[in-house]
């Protein structure tokens, strides 16, 4: 079998470890399903980027809804990123951390009166807006406050990112921003409105993109865009291009930052604006994995399975997308090679986290190490089934740091309970 390999996850002496500490002993501490992420690996794609846009005035807000782990998000903040909240929820977590609202942009296709009245009470600096709605919304709302609320329009830029349809958000027909055809008009009217402050321009184009041409095409389209609204008088300070830059699964060839740099930045030198990008995948996927033991093993006519302690619950993607995750023994051994599905406890049919795997014969015991899973991992796990969702660790050299524990069972009751009228 295939083993992915990096200076982040490597084997040693056929062992896996996370930095310099084996898996094993981490299943020990802390038991299985466990999620585990290495700090430096984290840090590392965070300078590549950085560096790579280097000779541009630019941002980056780290997309908190890839992994929302409090130390993760400060890890990216402390490294001078801002972040992109989804939600109040992720907003209010990006509080916990002491992060300046002036260092987060609040992104969604649906946000409430309450989430923007909370962006604005809290001056976060910019607001996306997805409709023209929307941006009546918050003019009212930040009327009501007294304040001027600085927006971003997200323009659907109309380009096919090449990637799986749930997360492709760039073609005419997805629900998010507004049509490109229509954003002049619509930049003019809103310029108008005493309570907006109208200074950015927004597009998201999908997620898992590895090929450079959707970028270039959006980029272009929307340069053109921001030239022709600028000539109107509209003073664009940023120009935010979202994020969605693929990374390697398995045989997946994505551009590095410094190809997208090499390919963007003559563009971005026509406009005198700020660039914003809101990596999330990038910067965490690899850097993460799932830990699980194997549970039983059993084979019916058609199949052989592997059922292990992980699940759905803790990691949806292949659920849901048909994802692929690498799924790789911690300890390597000597035995043939069999092809097998990995499969969780959920009763459900989906309930897998590998179809078809090509993986060295593995017993009870074992441990099994799901790669790829910093990102969209643990930020997607439920209580289905009432599961209690898994720990996450940060490896940092030798270093160990528990970032969250297992949740208990209190956690699953948390504040509901028997009222007895209800049955008397
Ligand atoms: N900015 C906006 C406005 C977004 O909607 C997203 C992701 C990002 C930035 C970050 O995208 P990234 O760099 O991580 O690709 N659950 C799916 C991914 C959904 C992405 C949603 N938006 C998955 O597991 O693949």
């Amino acid at each position: 079998m295939d083993y992915m390999d990096s200076e982040y996850f490597s084997y040693k002496n056929n062992e896996l470890y996370c930095e310099n500490i084996p898996l094993k002993e981490l299943s020990k501490l802390y038991g299985t399903p466990l999620y585990v992420y290495s700090k430096n690996f984290m840090r590392d794609r965070y300078s590549e980027f950085t560096s790579a846009f280097e000779s541009v005035n630019h941002k980056i807000f780290f997309a908190a809804k890839s992994n929302f782990n409090l130390n993760v998000m400060k890890l990216f903040y402390d490294l001078g990123s801002g972040i992109d909240v989804n939600s109040v929820g992720e907003l209010y977590r990006a509080l916990k951390i002491g992060a300046d609202p002036k260092r987060m942009l609040l992104t969604g296709v649906g946000k409430t009166k309450d989430e923007i009245k909370l962006g604005l009470e809290h001056d976060v600096l910019m607001i996306k807006a997805e409709s023209l709605e929307e941006v009546y919304q918050i003019n009212k709302i930040a009327g009501e406050m007294g304040k001027v609320a600085p927006v971003a329009i997200r323009v659907n830029p109309d380009v096919d990112p090449q990637t799986h349809p749930y997360i492709s958000t760039g073609l005419a027909e997805n629900k998010f921003g507004i049509d490109s055809s229509k954003a002049l008009e619509m930049f003019l009217e809103c310029s108008s409105l005493s309570n907006v402050n109208l200074c950015g321009i927004d597009m998201h184009i999908g997620s898992q993109i590895t090929s450079l041409d959707p970028y270039v095409e959006a980029v272009i389209k929307m340069t053109e865009l921001t030239k022709k609204i600028i000539s109107r008088g509209i003073k664009i300070e940023h120009f935010d291009i979202g994020g969605g830059f693929g990374i390697k699964y398995l045989n997946e060839v994505p551009f590095t930052p410094a190809e997208l740099a090499d390919a963007l930045i003559p563009i971005f030198k026509q406009l005198d604006c700020e660039i914003f990008f809101e990596p999330g995948r990038f910067l965490t996927a690899n850097g993460g994995a799932l830990i699980t033991e194997v549970l039983y093993t059993k084979s019916n006519n058609a199949k052989n399975f592997i059922v292990v302690d992980a699940a759905m619950t803790d990691l949806l993607r292949p659920s849901i997308y048909k994802a692929y995750h690498h799924i790789q023994p911690v300890e390597k051994n000597m035995e043939e090679e069999i092809v097998a599905d990995v499969v969780g406890p959920v009763c459900e049919s989906g309930d897998f986290l590998g179809k078809d795997r090509t993986i060295t014969g593995c017993k009870a015991n074992d441990l099994l190490a799901v790669m790829s899973a910093g990102a969209y991992g643990m930020v997607m796990a439920s209580n289905y089934n009432a599961r209690r969702r898994p720990p996450e660790v940060i490896v940092d050299k030798d270093k160990i740091f528990l970032a969250r524990s297992r949740e208990t069972f209190e956690h699953l009751l948390y504040d509901e309970k028997i009222i007895d009228e209800l049955h008397a």
